[in-house]
């Protein structure tokens, strides 16, 4: 692991400083400040590497453009986790080439995971030669220096580094202003065969539980009410840290500093069930502030294909913590990701999953068909299953999720619950929406607008949605979908 020292971010300090004049320059020649346009695919860390790359922007002058044409620098920040995503860059790259054409001083980057498979950046050499710049997770840091080679030699930057590095106190300009995403580890050990995150991303690489909470007590203080702490496998958090700290060894031990912060609610993501403990178990019980929420991936029901998986744990170990769970925590949601179609899955083994969601009934699961990655040992493994085979087993996998959904939605029927607001429906009029500490979608509206403060009700009569975000509401459930709730406001604290 490298850590990425003072003397290096102050050296790109001075690349954005650099840049920062030129801008200036464009702007009073021109009156037009430069623009950039962002798009992240795949995971919650992704996007967070997004903010990261935004917030560098923002710090040497550009501002974000909601429209991809009126854009100076496009960055596309990418996901290798199935094939699926690769698809959508080279399609969008192929976009971008008259984009390109008809705007030549247009600055097109390339970052993110598959940046970290040497055959896309050959590709993009070889047909995507209009791509200016590249760099992968790794390499964000270095953004300011690539950029200002870019802008002021006209010569393409391609960089993708091979250390697992650790850089702290890099900008970062959030996506939301309610809901804030902390990473607090970088990289994966596990290796589970399908994945390619730990050839993208690296070893696991914990940050220092002080830099950490330094970060949640700024975003407490400059008003986020929710964050979520994010890691391929949070659970194994702190493993590599060493004696720096000797109150926080641990993932459960910094949940539990996490939550004397005063947020309204703190998430987590994404748990191993091998490395869940105990501890960590108890400490989510002992605060009402984090989540009653495990996110607990499952990829397969059947202890076969769980051990070519290199999943670490059985089906009965699964089940065995699904238990504890729910018996130290009231109330606990469990929302989990499976894969369907993993080599060698025959009928038995898939009906083995379909048993485990029915022994668990989950709360919601992410569902995926197996995607073969080249460099990973299961890419290797002589027995596919079937495209077809693959297809009906998802179907019947995700019609058996919907009813559990469905059923779990249900149960909330002509209760009240409580919920962060995000703002307004984005697809009807004077409908909001928040989340429940069990991460269900509510969508709700107003009968008495006197539950609200003065500011959220427009003269019109009409309510001002962005005016509720990020406070909590209680919301009677009216009506349970299969993805949401909907029901009628009851109370509102900003
Ligand atoms: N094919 C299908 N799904 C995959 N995932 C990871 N790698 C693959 C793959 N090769 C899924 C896993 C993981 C989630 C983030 O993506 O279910 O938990
Ligand atoms: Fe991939 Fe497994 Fe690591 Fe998750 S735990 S990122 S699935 S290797």
């Amino acid at each position: 692991m490298t850590i990425i020292e003072q003397a290096e971010l102050e050296r790109q300090q001075r690349y954005i400083g650099q840049i920062g004049q030129c801008l200036d320059a464009y702007r009073s020649e021109t009156g037009f400040s430069r623009r950039y346009w962002i798009h992240t695919y795949g995971c919650q860390l992704n996007e967070n590497d997004g903010e990261k790359i935004a917030g560098l922007l923002a710090e040497m002058g550009y501002i974000e453009s909601g429209d991809l044409r009126e854009a100076d620098l496009i960055i596309l920040n990418t996901c290798s986790v199935r094939e699926h995503a690769d698809d959508r860059l080279f399609g969008n790259l192929g976009r971008l080439k008259n984009l390109r054409l008809e705007k030549p001083d247009l600055v097109i980057a390339v970052c993110g995971c598959m940046m970290k498979q040497p055959e896309h950046v050959t590709r993009i050499s070889r047909s995507f030669a209009f791509v200016d710049l590249i760099f992968g997770p790794q390499d964000i840091y270095r953004l300011p220096e690539l950029l200002y080679h870019r802008l002021t030699e006209g010569k393409k930057q391609y960089l993708v580094g091979d250390e697992d590095t650790l850089v702290e106190g890099l900008p970062v300009h959030r996506a939301r202003r309610f809901r804030a995403l902390c990473s607090i580890m970088f990289g994966c050990n596990n290796f589970c065969t399908y994945c390619i995150v730990p050839y993208t991303r690296g070893r696991e690489r914990s940050r220092q539980p002080g830099d950490i909470l330094r970060e949640l007590r700024q975003l407490a203080a400059s008003g986020y009410r929710e964050v979520m702490l994010l890691g391929q496998n949070v659970n194994s958090y702190g493993q590599d840290i060493g004696d720096s700290d000797a109150a926080i060894r641990d993932f459960a031990d910094l949940l539990q500093a996490a939550a004397h912060e005063p947020f309204y609610r703190i998430r987590f993501m994404t748990s191993h069930p091998k490395d869940i403990s105990e501890k960590l178990l108890q400490v989510m019980a002992a605060h009402p502030v984090i989540e009653p929420h495990l996110h607990l991936p499952l990829q397969s029901g059947s202890n076969r294909v769980l051990e070519r998986m290199n999943r670490q744990y059985s089906r009965e170990q699964y089940l065995a913590i699904v238990r504890r769970a729910r018996q130290l925590i009231p109330g606990l949601a469990i929302s989990t990701d499976i894969i369907v179609g993993f080599p060698g899955e025959t009928e038995e083994d898939f009906a083995a999953t379909l048993d485990v969601l029915e022994q668990v009934r989950f709360a919601s699961a992410f569902t995926f068909l197996y995607s073969r990655r080249t460099g990973t040992p299961a890419a290797e493994m002589a027995d596919p299953v079937d495209p077809a085979v693959m297809h009906e087993r998802f179907t019947r996998l995700t019609a058996l999720q919907d009813a559990h959904s469905l059923d779990v939605n249900r149960q909330n029927l002509g209760q009240s619950v409580e919920i962060l607001v995000e703002g307004a429906s984005a697809k009807q009029e004077q409908v909001f929406s928040g989340r429940t500490g069990q991460n269900q979608l509510v969508n709700f509206t107003v009968a008495d607008p006197a539950l609200l403060p003065a500011e959220a009700r427009r003269p019109d009569g009409g309510i001002d949605g962005n005016r509720l975000e990020g406070g909590l509401a209680r919301v009677r459930i009216l009506e349970a979908k299969t993805f949401s709730l909907f029901g009628v406001l009851e109370a509102y604290r900003p």
